[in-house]
């Protein structure tokens, strides 16, 4: 880890043999209708398969998010008090978040950006860069969950704070769950505090299935990646050719929907949970859903988490958006 003036760390992480894996797989291949959790599918194999995705050209929404914090960065940035601190949920590379400390830099004399992740190496890896590249900024890395992080840094004096919740990550959350999580963030938000987060927007069915199920693939390998992941860690014998990957779009309650379908009646092993599980052919494991939010339903969200919407920005094709939340 780089020890240098500028970075504190702060350590806030579970114990990586605390994190549910075995007992979640378990439940879910043992009930009726198979599912797995999506936060299990960031291994460190899936995480670079994520990393990809973003890059692959249906997945519009990591592009359409970068175009708006570089046409809007200062705008947003304009709408804040002075020495506001930046923190983020789950920072990663921080590649889109640079564009909002930029124009921070350019308001500010002094920044102090506090980027919340689980991943240690994600976070060394940012900090070092964006040290490298701003001189005059301050990092306090948390290593560790939105929730143990926010607590952690809750007792400090940072000042206004500006909370960045990008990339869309809140449609992997139901829309109660959403509601809740936000809400949770409103309790700790100061009169002067501001939530920034990223929602993608509903849009047509081929647009949308195609960006969960690209041309090259990359999407199906990082699904396919959570059955390779129980081979490796619980003794599974999943054959991944005998799974496809399949995603689709579900109009009423807007959402994709992706899951792992069998090919064939087929029976797997899981010898570290000395489990047996029979699949149909056809049967599918859920594994994700996207949902995606109209701005009626941007401001209901809003609404019940008792925030208010100050603006929104979308990309140049209308297809994303970031928007600025307030208490009220
Ligand atoms: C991280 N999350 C917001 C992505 C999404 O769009 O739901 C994960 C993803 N899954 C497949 N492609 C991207």
């Amino acid at each position: 880890m780089t020890a240098h003036p500028n970075l504190e760390w702060l350590h806030v992480a579970r114990p990586l043999a605390d994190d549910g894996f075995a007992e979640e797989v378990r439940r879910g291949l043992s009930e009726s209708q198979k599912s797995l959790p999506c936060r299990f599918l960031y291994d460190e194999i899936g995480s670079s398969l994520f990393e990809q995705i973003c890059e692959v050209p249906e997945y519009y929404v990591t592009r359409a998010e970068r175009s708006i914090l570089q046409e809007q960065s200062e705008e947003i940035i304009e709408m804040l008090p002075n020495d506001t601190a930046l923190v983020e949920l789950g920072s990663g590379s921080a590649e889109k978040t640079q564009l909002l400390l930029e124009a921070f830099l350019a308001k500010q004399d002094e920044v102090v950006f506090l980027p919340i992740d689980i991943s240690r190496s994600a976070l060394d890896a940012s900090a070092r860069q964006l040290l490298a590249d701003h001189p005059s900024l301050s990092i306090v890395a948390v290593e560790g969950d939105y929730a143990r992080g926010l607590e952690a840094i809750s007792s400090r004096d940072h000042g206004p704070r500006l909370i960045l919740w990008l990339g869309s990550s809140i449609g992997n959350l139901g829309r109660d769950e959403a509601a809740h999580f936000l809400s949770e963030l409103r309790n700790d938000l100061s009169p002067e505090d501001r939530l920034l987060i990223g929602i993608d927007l509903r849009k047509d069915r081929e647009t949308l299935e195609k960006a969960y199920d690209d041309s090259e693939g990359v999407t199906a390998r990082f699904n396919l990646n959570l059955l390779n992941r129980i081979n490796r860690e619980l003794g599974g014998s999943f054959d991944t050719e005998l799974f496809e990957h399949r995603a689709t779009w579900q109009e009423t309650p807007g959402r994709v929907k992706s899951d792992l379908v069998s090919l064939q009646a087929q029976t797997v092993k899981i010898v570290e949970l000395d489990l047996v599980v029979e699949f149909d052919e056809g049967e599918a494991i859920h594994t994700e859903y996207s949902y995606k939010y109209s701005t009626d339903e941007i401001d209901s969200l809003a609404g019940e988490a008792l925030l208010s919407r100050e603006r929104t920005w979308l990309d140049a094709e209308g297809r994303f958006s970031v928007s600025l939340f307030a208490g009220c």
